[in-house]
């Protein structure tokens, strides 16, 4: 199908340094191609424990952390489903859509985390990766004031006799 497009979008953004399409690939074969009818937005990501910095176009309708795996950028994560947070990030410009991320609380989202794995880009954006636990200790360390819970060996013996 022929697409016929503007020079320029509505808000006066030459579309010609934006791509037009997006092809994707499964196992190394192409599947499809996307149509430029869906916005995209230049993600960059400071990869603070690695010392580099990530530039890549993200479809508003495609997780970042998806997206950057499919150009050969490899980002932190673990569960991929918005709840361990190992893919935190703090928003430096921009907005991320994240419905999904239960992972991290609503008071958060509100100080600029998000999770890459289930978060949209909303805007052009400028992120960085967390320290270690960070968004973990943030939302949890209170529950955990005393510090982390030693072994009790003994104790778990006696347990494990019980059964
Ligand atoms: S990888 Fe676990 S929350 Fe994103």
């Amino acid at each position: 199908m022929n697409l016929l497009l503007p020079s320029t979008s509505l808000y006066g953004k030459p579309l010609l340094d934006r791509p037009l399409s997006f092809k994707w690939r499964r196992n190394g074969e192409r599947v499809g191609v996307r149509a430029a009818s869906i916005g995209s937005h230049k993600v960059r990501v400071h990869d603070r424990q690695r010392g580099v910095v990530h530039e890549f176009w993200v479809p508003e309708d495609q997780y970042i952390l998806h997206t950057a795996e499919s150009q050969n950028i490899s980002l932190p994560f673990a569960c991929r489903h918005g709840c361990c947070t190992s893919c935190a990030v703090r928003i430096k410009s921009g907005q991320i859509k994240q419905p999904e991320a239960l992972g991290i609380s609503a008071e958060l989202k509100s100080k600029g985390y998000a999770l890459l794995c289930v978060g949209f880009p909303a805007s052009d954006l400028e992120v960085e990766t967390q320290d270690e636990d960070e968004v973990y200790w943030l939302q949890f360390g209170r529950y955990f004031a005393r510090g982390p819970i030693e072994r009790d060996d003994y104790a778990l013996e006696l347990a494990m006799g019980d059964e």
